[in-house]
Parts: C-alpha cells; structure tokens; sequence
C-alpha cells in the first residue's frame, strides 16, 4: 500500500524546480537538510513528543522523505554539472588545426661549438682525442716538460697552487707526459680541455680557458709534418687559401720551438684592423719534441722524434665569430648565445 507522502515533500519539489543554479541549490539543501535548522531535522525532533503508537509510522515517513530529498538534491546536481560541462565546452573549444607553440630550444655552446668543430677535423686526420685531469700535480704540469724549480713559467704569479705540489694546470700539455707514460709510439692526440692561469677578467683574459694540445710521435717525424699539419687543419677550419707560417720561439718542452701564424683570415692578408696590418694572425704555439722530454717519459730519443703544438680554442672561437670580448662566452647571457 502506497503510504501518504510527507507534507513537506510537495514544498520542497515546488522549491527544486525553482532552482537554477548550484548555489541556490546548495541553499536548498541546507533549508531542508542542515543539521541544526534543517526543516526535516526539526520534524525529526517533533517525534519524541509522538505517542508510542504514532511515533514509527510518522519516523518512517520522515525517513522516507528524507531519503527523497536527498536523492533528488544529487540528481539535480549531476544536471547541473553536466550543463556546466556542456557550456564550458562550447565557449572553450579548441581549433586542432591552429600551430602549435613555438618550444624554446637550447643550442650548443658557440666554445663548445669550435672545440667540437676542431675536433672532429683532427679526428679526420687520423688522431685520437686524450684528456687528463685538471687538477695536476707540480711533476706533470712542469718538470716532466722540462720546466725546472725556478723556472719564470711556474711563477706563482701565474699559476694557481693547491698545495705545495697539486695546482691547476695552466695547460694541456701535461696529457703528452701521461699519454707518453702510458703508450709507445706511434702516437696521435688531440686534447681539449679546460686550463687554469691567475688572470683578472678582461676582454682577453679568463682565469679559466680552454686548449688544445696535439702530439705525434714516429719515427722520422719532421718540422714540415708539423707545418703541412696545421695547415690542413686551419685550411678545414678557416678557408682553403689560409696560411701558415713558423717564427722561432722558445718553449721549455719542445727543440725548436715556434710561434705559428696564419694569414689573417679576415682580409686576406692584405693588412687590416684584427692583423694590425701585418697580415697575419698569431694563433699557437708548437716545436719539435724535447729530447729531455722524451727521456722524462722512458722514450728513446735516438729513435723517437715528434711534433706538439698548444692552442686556444677561447681566441680561435673569438676569431671565427669575429667576437671581441672573451667575457661574452663565460656570461652567457641568452641574448648573446642565441645567436650561434
Ligand atoms: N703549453 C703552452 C702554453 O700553454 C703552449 C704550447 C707551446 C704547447 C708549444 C705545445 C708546444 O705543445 O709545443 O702556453
């Protein structure tokens, strides 16, 4: 038997066809469902003065209502939400045809860039890329290379000590002594890496900088092998018309030794602001292996003979960009970077 509907049912169904939105119908439920004022809570509270035989026909009715109410307060919600999508959707769709946003992408590094160029071009030439650690110790970095106690190279002035025997190294060329220590000829390296000297910052000074060393050890290795390979180097890395020419110099590590120009890259050598009107460019130093050098390693230098060379890759970078102040490569400020 259908029982009589509660007397508040019919209010409240008038109340939630009324209704036209999620708050107003959270306020709704709190007029019939709250805990405290909620009509059906007080109704609730009306049954204890009920007699005994009233009392559980009138409970379930209001159970019944209550169940009702509530029922019907989630299925309005879900419409409600549902429209709420179906709005959303219509103001907020997207077009899959438009572009997508350009992502930000990073870029090599234009130092990083250069040392990878130069690189690979030596790499083509048949040598192996060494390297060695950067914190050296005072035998490696000097006196295997001939550079003894009291010699103006290991001034303090220049070089960053550690302790009394570790230091940074102020070039690659303590990776030939290891390199030697560790293989016999023939050998055939390039070694790129970061080097260490106590400069202040300016436009062509960095307290650290890159280098890259080249050894080759043979028999009857020669000056003009050292030239003719430089010179297929720069041509690959510069122009094919670059050249290359020797001045004497001195380095402790190498007999003889020499300062390696090429001709200025930028006005052929005709003469211009960057070559200070010499036509040529200063760009390394080289020589032939030093006996000593050669004996520090176990190598017999009767047999032996070898060519090495120290370059920087910071000023071949500062060249080939036509940069003028190494600072711009260690800021690293994007709009500078960006344009490698
Ligand atoms: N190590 C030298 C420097 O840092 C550069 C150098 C000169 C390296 C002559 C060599 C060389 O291998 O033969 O100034």
């Amino acid at each position: 038997m259908q029982r009589k509907a509660h007397p508040l049912w019919e209010a409240f169904s008038r109340h939630l066809e009324s209704v036209s939105s999620a708050d107003q119908l959270s306020d709704l439920r709190d007029e019939y469902l709250g805990r405290k004022r909620g009509l059906i809570s007080l109704e609730l509270k009306k049954l204890a003065v009920l007699s005994p035989e009233e009392r559980p026909v009138a409970g379930q009715q209001l159970n019944e209502l209550k169940q009702q109410v509530e029922q019907s307060l989630l299925k309005k919600q879900s419409q409600f939400k549902q429209q709420h999508r179906s709005e959303r959707l219509k103001t907020e769709g997207m077009d899959v045809t438009l572009p997508g946003y350009p992502f930000p992408r990073g870029g090599i590094h234009p130092l990083r860039r250069v040392w990878e160029e130069m690189e690979e071009i030596l790499v083509h030439m048949g040598f192996t890329v060494a390297s060695g650690p950067e914190v050296e110790t005072d035998y490696y970095n000097f006196e295997a290379l001939n550079i003894p106690k009291g010699h103006p190279a290991r001034d303090d002035q220049d070089t960053l000590y550690l302790s009394e025997n570790l230091l940074l190294r102020t070039h690659t060329s303590p990776v030939q002594i290891r390199t030697m220590e560790s293989q016999e000829p023939p050998i055939r390296i390039v070694v790129p890496g970061r080097v260490y000297r106590r400069d202040s910052v300016d436009a062509t000074h960095s307290p650290m900088f890159h280098q890259m060393e080249g050894l080759v050890v043979g028999e009857e290795i020669t000056l003009a092998d050292l030239k003719g390979t430089l010179e297929v180097f720069f041509r690959a890395l510069f122009s094919e018309d670059t050249l290359v020419r020797l001045r004497p110099s001195y380095f402790p590590f190498v007999e003889p030794g020499a300062e390696v120009d090429i001709s200025c890259i930028f006005c052929r050598a005709k003469g211009c602001r960057v070559c200070k009107k010499t036509g040529w460019i200063e760009i390394l130093g080289a020589g032939m292996v030093h006996p000593k050098v050669f004996e520090m390693v176990g190598y017999d230098p009767e047999r032996y003979t070898g060519f090495a060379w120290g370059m920087g890759i910071d000023r071949i970078a500062l060249l080939k960009y036509q940069v003028n102040d190494l600072r711009l490569f260690f800021e690293n400020d994007v709009r500078f970077l960006r344009q490698f």
